[in-house]
């Protein structure tokens, strides 16, 4: 089993270097000790025992919870990979693979593209390492070069499940229209017979785009299968980022969020909430950025975000009874996965369905200025209207879609409560969102 790793340098060293592999579990810095004895008599040259070193270093680091090992260990895989063509190929990739998640690990996703893109010149037919490239490239934000990578490898394979839904999602969330249906076809190709586990923000862009085409058989179907796969609460609910067992209901009335004294409130004042967000509306809408995220079919939605993440933010300076009030209101001003803004849509526009990232939160709109006609906002098989001074409240996890067939534009301020029933400690140590 190890010649695939044994070039013929370390082949008459195998059994020093066999005895010392068997040390790394039970006595790791010995292991290494004993690894290093080989590299001074080898120059620094023998590819086992310098991978060995880093392997003692690796597992020396998780150990201690160390960072001077796990860098060591880092730079050790990459002077493995720096010995080039001499590493046998089983080596080679073992080593490159460990240093990208350990460089992922200590927060170095910047120094895994050159490693890669060597391993790259080495291996070029290598197609994981282009995949993983194109990945590296992804959580750097970089979707253009990251396409380019699964672009090469559907090109020398064109059914590789791993390139098909990654570039297939790129293209879905691209925001461009001319992208979905290659998009929406590679993510369904991605996702079939896939070997490796189900992922659900695939599903739930490939049910969205399906949709979108107009598909909407398939994308039902796409939906139910995510629930069979455990990926969505249910049908209507597709948050991604979900606390289990909390209750999950489309629609709420104030009481049953148990906030009903901090929402009274929010309506009770509701006046001085409007003549904050008119007033930024007049002033050439300062503030109010368009919706970034790819929801609108058309027209015109903008918002101008006051709370973040349970931050409040600059926006408050602009809107400070708006935000006195929500000082108020500790279920609110404290919820780090949600939002507080205020929404403005204009006649004509059409949100595609879509479903919030997390069942963690309840969402609140107060209407400010509710313009006649045909508006109205679907949460799964419900429909809500705004009403001047008065709230709703409705779980934006269930899939939920907008229109605006109206004369004029619509204004409300949105508030996202904590889940009743998430108890201190839980929220404490749920992550941002
Ligand atoms: C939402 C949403 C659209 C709007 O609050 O989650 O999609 O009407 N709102 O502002
Ligand atoms: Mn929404």
């Amino acid at each position: 089993m190890k010649s695939s790793i044994t070039n013929s340098q370390d082949f008459p060293l195998r059994h020093e270097l066999d005895k010392a592999d068997e040390l790394l579990d039970t006595d790791p810095e010995l292991a290494s000790e004993h690894f290093e004895k080989i590299l001074r008599r080898s120059k620094n040259r023998s590819p086992r025992a310098l991978y060995g070193k880093a392997r003692a270093m690796d597992i020396l680091a998780d150990k201690n919870r160390s960072n001077k090992f796990l860098e060591k260990a880092i730079s050790t895989y990459e002077a493995v990979i720096d010995l080039g063509e001499s590493v046998p190929v089983d080596l080679y990739l073992r080593a490159g693979y460990r240093c990208v998640e350990r460089m992922q690990f200590r927060g170095w996703s910047n120094k895994a593209i050159p490693l890669l893109k060597t391993m790259i010149k080495r291996l070029p037919h290598q197609l994981d390492l282009l995949n993983k490239l194109g990945t590296q490239f992804l959580l750097i934000g970089q979707k253009k070069a990251a396409s380019e990578m699964f672009e090469a490898v559907l090109l020398q394979q064109p059914l590789n499940n791993y390139a098909a839904k990654h570039l297939g999602f790129i293209l879905k969330t691209s925001g461009k229209n001319e992208d979905l249906p290659r998009g929406v076809d590679l993510l369904l190709q991605g996702v079939q017979g896939d070997p490796d586990p189900p992922e659900g923000k695939f599903y739930y862009h490939l049910g969205e785009g399906l949709r979108r085409l107009g598909r909407e058989e398939e994308a039902n179907m796409m939906y139910h299968s995510g629930v069979e796969k455990g990926l969505f609460l249910s049908f209507w609910q597709r948050s991604l980022y979900n606390v289990d067992h909390l209750k999950g209901q489309p629609v709420w009335t104030k009481e049953e969020t148990g906030e009903s004294q901090g929402l009274n409130l929010l309506e009770k004042y509701w006046e001085s909430v409007r003549d904050e967000a008119l007033a930024l509306l007049k002033d050439n809408q300062q503030g109010f950025e368009p919706e970034a995220e790819n929801l609108q079919d058309k027209g015109d939605w903008k918002q101008f975000e006051l709370y973040r993440q349970g931050r409040r933010l600059s926006g408050c300076d602009k809107a400070p009874n708006t935000c006195a009030l929500i000082e108020q209101i500790p279920s609110i001003r404290t919820n780090k996965r949600g939002q507080v803004k205020f929404s403005v849509m204009y006649p004509g526009t059409h949100v595609h369905p879509h479903s919030g990232p997390t069942n963690c939160r309840l969402r609140a709109h107060l209407g400010l200025k509710v313009p006649k006609g045909d508006l109205k906002i679907r949460v799964a098989k419900e429909t809500l209207e705004w009403r001047e001074g008065k709230i709703f409240v409705f779980d934006d996890s269930f899939d939920h879609e907008v229109w605006h067939n109206g004369d004029a534009e619509r204004v409300v301020l949105i508030v996202d409560l904590w889940h009743p029933e998430l108890d201190e400690e839980t929220k404490k140590y749920l992550p941002a969102i």
